[in-house]
């Protein structure tokens, strides 16, 4: 058995969009058949962001009930984890760090590779802590994943920022060592910098996710992780849920099991409750399957989770983490459900509107429409600067 070291997550809190837009209204608008999205791949409704609302907003978001339970003191990094970042030199992160009034004696880093970012965070912070368990570090991953109108990836849009506090002695879950590590240089999916959309080679990317399962699994066992049987539940990074059947089912396949479809339910349809409902967060997705699973099941203390994060283009990890006994007392269940359930719906043509929004580049004064309730908001681009407050 792999050994388990007493670092981990101590705290986990996410924030997503002001709308929502319900699977029902795009399949009614482009004619789809709606079991294509609920039973095809798995979603019901995806996050839209206001006109006011980008990955800083909702990072900050995220990690502010983080702050106010725990405190300032003793966060000496802040690792911000994006695919959709919104400066080529700033990190997103230091405007969280402004918002969120840390200390300036913190260093922050903005890290990127496709929805693979927030795992490469938490090993990071991981080896941080390790090197000082007195420190804190703060990860912060916040994404918004947009594709083009009419397009196949449409539906498999969303929007969502996870907070985690990564420190010695976590209450929630401990992450081990080894893990398996696997990198290709595919095309399957990739944003090159003139574009707002991703482009996508849909099928594609189905395959090198499978194959990235298969591999990190591979090196995992070689670097001698524990065996298949062990694990109660698996979190895999969740572009719509249907792929993290899709990727249970080729493990056990790997693995030589029996793919029974009541056992890929039970160790991943404790992972899906909130992916299905915000649609892909890109590299929150696989923590937003931790907290629907820590949220949801009471089995879980002293157990070992899998976690597959697969970024396109592509790295993946495999790695375990063991729930810590006591964890449910430090769960913010209601405050997610609360993050999901206060979305307002929109109809086909609002969500078309702000779809087709794009930022002027004009470096004028461009307030913002005043559109979210959350707590912080972009309030305008002026002279080329994103200017934010707090609501
Ligand atoms: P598509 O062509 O719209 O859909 O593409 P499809 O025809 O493949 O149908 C999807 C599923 O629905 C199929 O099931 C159909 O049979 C089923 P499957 O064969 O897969 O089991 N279906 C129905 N089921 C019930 N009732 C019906 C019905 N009709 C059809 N009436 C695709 C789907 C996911 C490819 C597309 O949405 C897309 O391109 N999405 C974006 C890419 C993506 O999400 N790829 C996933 C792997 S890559 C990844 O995860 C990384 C990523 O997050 C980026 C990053 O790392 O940053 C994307």
């Amino acid at each position: 058995m792999a050994a388990d070291c007493a670092i981990g997550i101590h705290d986990l809190s996410f924030a997503t969009t002001e709308f929502v837009l319900p699977h029902t209204a795009l399949a009614e608008h482009n004619g789809t058949e709606i079991g294509k999205y609920h039973v095809g791949i798995g979603q019901r409704s995806m996050s839209v962001p206001g006109a006011d609302e980008d990955i800083v907003t909702m990072g900050a978001a995220a990690a502010e009930p983080i702050i106010a339970r725990h405190g300032r003191g003793r966060i000496r990094t802040v690792v911000f984890a994006t695919e959709s970042s919104i400066d080529q030199a700033k990190s997103a992160g230091v405007y969280v760090h402004s918002l969120l009034g840390l200390p300036s004696a913190t260093r922050v880093v903005e890290l990127k590779q496709a929805c693979y970012g927030a795992t490469a965070a938490l090993q990071f912070a991981v080896g941080l802590v390790l090197r000082d368990p007195a420190q804190q570090v703060l990860v912060v991953a916040s994404d918004i994943s947009k594709y083009d109108l009419e397009s196949p990836g449409e539906a498999t849009q969303g929007a969502a920022a996870v907070a985690m506090l990564v420190c010695s002695d976590p209450a929630l879950v401990r992450i081990e060592e080894p893990s398996g590590l696997f990198t290709s240089d595919v095309m399957d999916f990739w944003r090159p910098n003139y574009r707002d959309a991703a482009l996508v080679d849909g099928e594609g990317s189905i395959t090198a996710y499978l194959q990235a399962v298969e591999s990190s699994w591979k090196d995992y066992t070689e670097q001698g992780g524990r065996s298949l049987d062990e694990f109660t539940a698996f979190c895999y990074h969740q572009p719509y849920t249907k792929m993290a059947y899709k990727a249970h089912r080729h493990l056990l396949n790997t693995c030589a099991y029996d793919t029974d479809e009541a056992r890929i339910s039970r160790a991943v349809e404790p992972t899906t409750a909130y992916n299905m409902v915000i649609g892909n967060s890109y590299t929150a997705s696989t923590y937003l399957g931790l907290a629907s699973l820590l949220d949801r099941a009471d089995d879980l203390p002293g157990r070992p989770i899998g976690f597959l994060s697969y970024g396109s283009g592509s790295v993946a990890e495999f790695f375990a983490g063991t729930v810590v006994p006591g964890y449910r007392e430090h769960l913010r269940t209601p405050a997610h459900h609360e993050a999901i359930g206060r979305r307002r719906p929109l109809d086909y043509a609002a969500y078309r509107e702000l779809h087709e929004r794009s930022f002027p580049t004009d470096g004028g004064d461009h307030p913002t429409p005043s559109q979210t309730t959350g707590p912080y908001r972009l309030a305008a681009l002026r002279g080329h600067k994103r200017v934010y407050e707090r609501c």
